[in-house]
């Protein structure tokens, strides 16, 4: 659907985007993850042309982006919706005016403005607001009017950056709830860009870890999290552990599943061996449940654990002291 390959974008000296590529597939939520700087946004202007690339190919389903004169560019952008942080309404005007304003440019009649701003308020849950000016709503009705703008030309990609990194957490689930919805009822191929893991956890299918321009780790979510590539590991950094000093610490990261559910106990019965528990959790990623645990194992039995986990291929890593 999207495919990138090998993007480089400079702003004067400074090399932002450096041999980027990418795939987004057909109907899925990709998430893009990176902190702040690594040049995140400035890759989603590229795609939309509000930046120019240096080098590279964009192309979308299969037709190279090299767009040159105004009309081609508004045409190719007709199918592009974009969602921001700060949501960039029409503050003057009234939601319906904010919804339908993309479609007053392009010369739509008034009958099909009007069936189209109340079938897309419906979808985000703003059907009561349309009279409302943007400043008389809250941070998440903000953006779902943003989000029904975006959708009113009906385009087949949906990029959204940090669309959710000012809103509360209650807040943040729901438009993330929307965003799936639209995803899964449209058919809209959604390009997302945050820094919040949870983002990433909750409604992507696939996720590229970006650093320093660069896309460091690419995969299912799910995988990327088992996984745990050093890329999203210095992501995750901040979180510094307690964990014992003496013995060995050790992670383990499986998926639940009927078999895995008795684990930890089972360790102990095949290998004799003791330990602590540290921490056993669950996390849900999209539809999957994945489970973290932390063992303090001592130094004498860590080869038979070892060996257990490795039979049943349960991924599982040392933890080094700090
Ligand atoms: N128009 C611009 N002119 C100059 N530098 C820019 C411009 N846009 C972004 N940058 C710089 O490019 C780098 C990446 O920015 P950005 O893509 O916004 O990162 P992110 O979205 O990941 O936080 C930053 O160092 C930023 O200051
Ligand atoms: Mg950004």
């Amino acid at each position: 659907m999207i495919r990138i390959e090998k993007l480089n974008k400079s702003f004067g000296e400074l090399h932002v985007l450096k041999d980027v590529s990418l795939e987004v597939k057909q109907g899925e939520i990709f998430g893009l993850i990176g902190k702040s700087g690594e040049g995140k946004s400035t890759l989603l202007r590229c795609i939309n042309l509000l930046e120019e690339k240096d080098s590279g190919v964009i192309s979308i389903k299969g037709r190279n982006v090299e767009l040159k004169n105004g009309r081609d560019i508004r045409k190719y952008r007709k199918k592009i919706g974009m969602i921001f942080q700060h949501f960039a309404l029409l503050e003057r005007q009234n939601v319906y005016k904010n919804i339908a304003a993309p479609m007053e440019c392009w010369k739509y009649s008034r009958k099909e403005i009007d069936v189209k701003v109340r079938e897309l308020a419906k979808i985000v849950g703003i059907e009561d607001k349309l009279l409302e000016k943007p400043r008389n709503l809250s941070g998440g009705q903000r953006q779902r009017v943003a989000i029904a703008r975006a959708l009113a030309l009906e385009p087949e990609i949906l990029l959204s950056d940090e669309a959710t990194s000012a809103l509360d957490p209650q807040t943040t689930k729901a438009i993330l709830g929307l965003l799936r919805d639209i995803n899964e009822r449209l058919g809209i191929t959604i390009l997302l860009v945050t820094h919040e893991m949870e983002v990433i956890r909750s409604i992507c299918h696939r996720v590229a870890v970006m650093e320093k321009g660069r896309i460091a780790d690419c995969g299912a979510v799910s995988e990327i999290f088992l996984n745990q590539p050093k890329s999203l590991k210095r992501l995750l950094g901040d979180e510094s552990e307690v964990l014992p000093e003496d013995g060995v610490n050790i992670r383990l990261l499986f998926k639940e599943t009927m078999e895995n559910r008795s684990l930890i106990p089972d360790i102990t019965t095949a290998t004799k061996a003791r330990f602590a528990v540290l921490y056993s959790r669950l996390e849900k990623f999209r539809d999957e449940v994945i489970c973290t645990a932390m063992l303090n194992v001592k130094q004498q039995d860590i080869e038979k654990v070892g060996d257990y986990l490795n039979d049943l291929n349960i991924k599982w890593e040392e933890v080094e002291h700090e």
